[in-house]
């Protein structure tokens, strides 16, 4: 599958958001245990990567920041993810921002960086368990991201779509089945169980193939279906 750039909508208040994720085909994004990761291909990550090059912003919720910050920041810094961004006549580097209500040491060594690069906590307001994606939305319009990739977490997605503001998911099945055992694995959205007449309903936009990996590219439908 060739890397073409992507054409992607503007909003006028509020940024575009869209997410990738790789998932088995039994629906598992992730094993919390050692052995199970990388999911898909190097083909996989270089679309991944790709696609995160046309981010004014990227945001991580806390534990995926934990797992997989540092190999952002390192990404964002390296030659191929600079080309892309010379391609894609994007400047600089996207701001890479993490939501948490602990932010903690842990966190703060994995964001600590050799190329002087600062990362951006965003914690809930006064009075708030969690920040509101209102309160995301609003820090992003601050800075008038137009493009903002959503990395993940799980929890973060079920609340993007909840406020039905997800514009699109790009999804990688790879070819492969992880069974499951409880709390051990997580699928693309966790924490929110969607009432039947508000599931959130996607139309699919298109499908690659990355020799045995598909890849689905769904845009938010307007429609939410009742079933
Ligand atoms: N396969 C894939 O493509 C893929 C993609 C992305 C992630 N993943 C995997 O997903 C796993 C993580 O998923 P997860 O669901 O456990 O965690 P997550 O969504 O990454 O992080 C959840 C935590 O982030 C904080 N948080 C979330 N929303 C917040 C908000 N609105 N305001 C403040 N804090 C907020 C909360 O912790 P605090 O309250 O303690 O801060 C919450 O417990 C990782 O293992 C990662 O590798 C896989």
């Amino acid at each position: 599958m060739k890397l073409t750039p992507f054409n992607f909508p503007t909003h006028a208040d509020r940024p575009y958001f869209f997410t990738s994720f790789v998932s088995t085909i039994d629906g598992k994004i992730i094993v919390k245990e050692k052995g199970y990761w990388p999911i898909g291909t190097k083909a996989d990550y270089d679309y991944f990567t790709y696609l995160r090059g046309h981010a004014d912003a990227i945001v991580d919720a806390k534990h995926t920041a934990l797992q997989f910050g540092k190999h952002t920041i390192r990404t964002i810094h390296d030659e191929t993810f600079q080309n892309y961004r010379k391609e894609l006549r994007k400047k600089g580097f996207p701001e890479y921002i993490v939501l948490t209500s602990t932010p903690d040491a842990q966190l703060t060594s994995v964001l600590a960086n050799d190329h002087g690069y600062e990362p951006t906590i965003i914690t809930p307001k006064e009075g708030s368990e969690r920040v509101t994606i209102q309160h995301l939305i609003d820090h992003l319009n601050d800075q008038e991201y137009k493009h903002v990739f959503i990395d993940g977490g799980p929890t973060l997605i079920a609340q993007l779509l909840e406020a039905g503001v997800l514009d699109e998911i790009h999804l990688t099945i790879a070819p492969k089945v992880f069974g499951s055992a409880p709390g051990k694995t997580l699928t693309m959205v966790e924490g929110i169980l969607f009432p039947p007449d508000k599931v959130p309903q996607f139309e699919l936009v298109s499908v690659g193939k990355l020799d045995d990996e598909v890849v689905l590219r769904y845009s938010l439908s307007k429609i939410h279906i009742k079933n």
